[in-house]
C-alpha cells in the first residue's frame, strides 16, 4: 500500500542513522537466527520455497532511495531458473520494471496481469525485534521483515504458484504475466503509472489484473474492488490583526475555527455510518485535519496578547468512487472554504474518482464480472474464504489500470494475520505464505485453464462494459 503520505513514507529517516549501530548487532542475530529451530514441519519442496521469499525479503529495497539494481538481478535470476520470458523496461532512470511472461497456448487470448512493487517503506531499525532486512523466522514460523506484508510476500507467491504448475507440466491456455513494479510507496508515477500508459503494457492485451490487499486477522481472506482517491488541502484564513484582550469581528483564528468545526460536523457524519455497520470505513468520505499553523512564534513560544492575522489547517481527505465530486466541491466552497468568511481553499492533491470512460473507477465483484466466480471458486478450492469485497481505504497501484477500465482485484492472500504493514515488526507466518502459494495456484488455473464455452459479453449496457471484460 501507498505510504499515507509522501512525507509520512520518510518519516523513518531518521533512523537511517541507527543503521550503523545495530549492524554488529545485526550480522549477530543473522548467525544464531540461522542456527534456530523451527518449531514448523515444512517439506524439502517448501523449505526451499521459503528460502526464496526469505531471499527477496533481505534485498533492501527502502525508501527514501531504493536501490532497484541488486533485486532486478534477483527477479531476473528467478524468471531463468522458471523458466519465464523476462524484460526490464526502464521508463525512469533507474527504476526498473521486470516484467516476466509466461505464454499461453492461444496467446492471441487477452492475458492475465500479476502486478506487484518491489520497494517498501522505511523503518524504524530500533523498534523491531529482529533486524528488518533479516528475513528471520521464529520458532512459530513468524518471517519478520519489512516487505513480509507489503508486498514481496505477494510478489514471490505469483513467482512461486507459477513455477510449481510449470513443473507439473500444466499449461495455461492465455498468457500469464507478472509485472514487478518500483516506487509504488510514492504513488508510482515512475513506476506502475508509466508502465500502465506505454505501449508496452498495451501490447500484452491484459483483461484482468491482480494487485495488492491487506491481512487479514480473522479467517476471510480480504479482497478489494476499488480504491479511495486522494484529496490534500488546506484552509487558510486571513483576518486583521488584534489585541489579544479584544473581541473582534472577522479574526483569523475565529474564521478558520468555523471552518473546522463545519468539516468535523461533516466527519463525524462519516464516522457515524461506519459505527452504525451501514457503512465499511473504505465506503465512506474520510476527512482528517492533520496540521495547523498559527500564532506568532517567540524563542520561547508565542506571543499571548497577539490575534494572528493568518490562520491555516490542512486536511487528508479520501474519497471513495461514487461519491458525486461537485456536490462536495459545492459543500466545500460554501460551508468549509466560503470567500465571504475570508477563508480559502487550496489543493495540493485532486485525484479524480472517475476512470477514463467518466464512469466510477471500480471493478464490480458481482454475477456480471465473469472472473469473480472463478476467483470465488479457486479460492474455496484451496481451502480459503473470502470477506465480503471492500473499496481499499488507501491507494495501491491497482488504480492505475481501473482508471483505463481494465477490471483489477487487490487480493494479498493472508488470514489470521495482524495488519502489520508499515509497521514495526510487519511479519508473514510460514504457513499463511505457503497457504498463499496455493491459493494462487487455483486462482491462476482457474483464470487460464481452457474453456468450453466462450462467455458471451455483457449486454447491460456501457458502463458494465468499462468495468467488466470479456474473458
Ligand atoms: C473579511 O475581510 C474584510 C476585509 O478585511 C472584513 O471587512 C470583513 O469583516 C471580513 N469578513 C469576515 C466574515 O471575517
Amino acid at each position: 500500500m501507498e505510504a499515507i503520505s509522501n512525507s509520512a513514507g520518510f518519516a523513518g529517516m531518521g533512523s537511517g542513522r541507527l543503521r550503523g549501530c545495530v549492524l554488529g548487532l545485526l550480522v549477530l542475530l543473522v548467525l544464531s537466527c540461522e542456527q534456530m529451530v523451527v518449531g514448523v514441519d515444512l517439506s524439502d519442496k517448501e523449505q526451499a520455497s521459503v528460502a526464496r521469499f526469505q531471499e527477496y525479503l533481505k534485498i533492501d529495497t527502502v525508501h527514501p532511495f531504493p536501490n532497484y539494481f541488486p533485486v532486478t538481478d534477483f527477479l531476473i535470476g528467478q524468471a531463468k531458473q522458471i523458466g519465464l520470458d523476462i524484460k526490464v523496461l526502464e521508463y525512469a532512470q533507474a527504476k526498473p520494471v521486470v516484467l516476466m511472461s509466461w505464454e499461453g497456448t492461444e496467446p492471441l487470448l487477452p492475458s492475465v496481469l500479476l502486478n506487484s512493487h518491489t520497494d517498501v517503506v522505511p523503518v524504524e531499525f530500533a523498534n523491531w525485534k529482529y533486524p528488518p532486512f533479516s528475513a528471520t523466522m521464529d520458532e512459530a514460523g513468524n518471517i519478520y521483515a519489512r516487505g513480509s506484508q507489503d508486498m514481496k510476500c505477494v510478489g514471490m507467491q505469483y513467482l512461486e504458484a507459477i513455477r510449481s504448475l510449470k513443473a507439473s507440466g500444466y499449461k495455461p491456455q492465455r498468457s500469464i504475466h507478472v509485472s514487478f513494479v518500483p516506487d509504488e510507496e510514492i504513488g508510482g508515477s515512475d513506476g506502475a503509472q508509466k508502465f500502465y500508459e506505454s505501449e508496452d503494457f498495451t501490447e500484452l492485451n491484459v483483461a484482468l489484473v491482480l494487485d495488492e490487499g491487506l491481512a487479514s486477522e480473522d479467517n476471510n481472506y480480504r479482497v478489494f474492488y476499488a480504491e479511495r482517491s486522494v484529496w490534500w488541502f488546506y484552509i487558510t484564513a486571513k483576518g486583521h490583526p488584534g489585541h489579544g484582550s479584544r473581541l473582534l469581528e472577522g479574526m483569523a483564528m475565529e474564521n478558520l475555527r468555523i471552518s473546522l468545526d463545519k468539516i468535523a460536523e461533516f466527519r463525524t457524519s462519516e464516522f457515524d455510518k461506519v459505527k452504525s455497520g451501514e457503512k465499511a470505513e473504505g465506503e465512506v468520505i474520510s476527512v482528517n485535519n492533520v496540521y495547523l499553523t498559527a500564532g506568532t512564534p517567540t524563542p520561547t513560544g508565542f506571543v499571548m496578547n497577539l490575534q494572528p492575522s493568518e490562520a491555516e489547517a490542512g486536511f487528508d481527505m479520501r474519497l471513495p468512487p461514487i461519491v458525486d465530486t461537485d456536490a462536495l466541491q459545492k459543500r466545500m466552497d460554501e460551508e468549509w472554504a466560503p470567500a465571504s468568511r475570508n477563508v480559502t481553499c487550496r489543493f495540493i492533491q485532486k485525484k479524480g474518482v472517475l476512470n477514463k470512460f467518466g464512469k466510477p473507477s471500480m471493478t464490480l465483484l458481482d454475477e456480471l464480472n465473469p472472473w469473480w466466480p472463478l476467483f470465488q471458486e479457486s479460492v474455496a478450492k484451496a481451502g480459503g474464504k473470502l470477506a465480503r469485497p471492500e473499496i481499499f481505504m488507501a491507494s495501491t497501484d491497482a488504480r492505475f489500470p481501473r482508471f483505463q477500465g481494465i477490471p483489477a482485484i487487490g487480493f494479498s492472500p493472508m488470514s489470521n494475520t495482524p495488519i502489520l504493514l508499515h509497521d514495526n515488526n510487519e511479519f508473514l507466518n510460514v504457513k499463511e505464505y505457503l497457504k498463499g502459494v496455493k491459493v494462487y495456484e487455483q486462482i491462476l488455473q482457474s483464470f487460464t485453464s481452457p474453456t468450453e464455452e466462450t462467455p458471451s459479453k455483457s449486454s447491460t449496457g456501457a458502463f458494465t462494459e468499462t468495468i467488466h471484460s470479456e474473458l
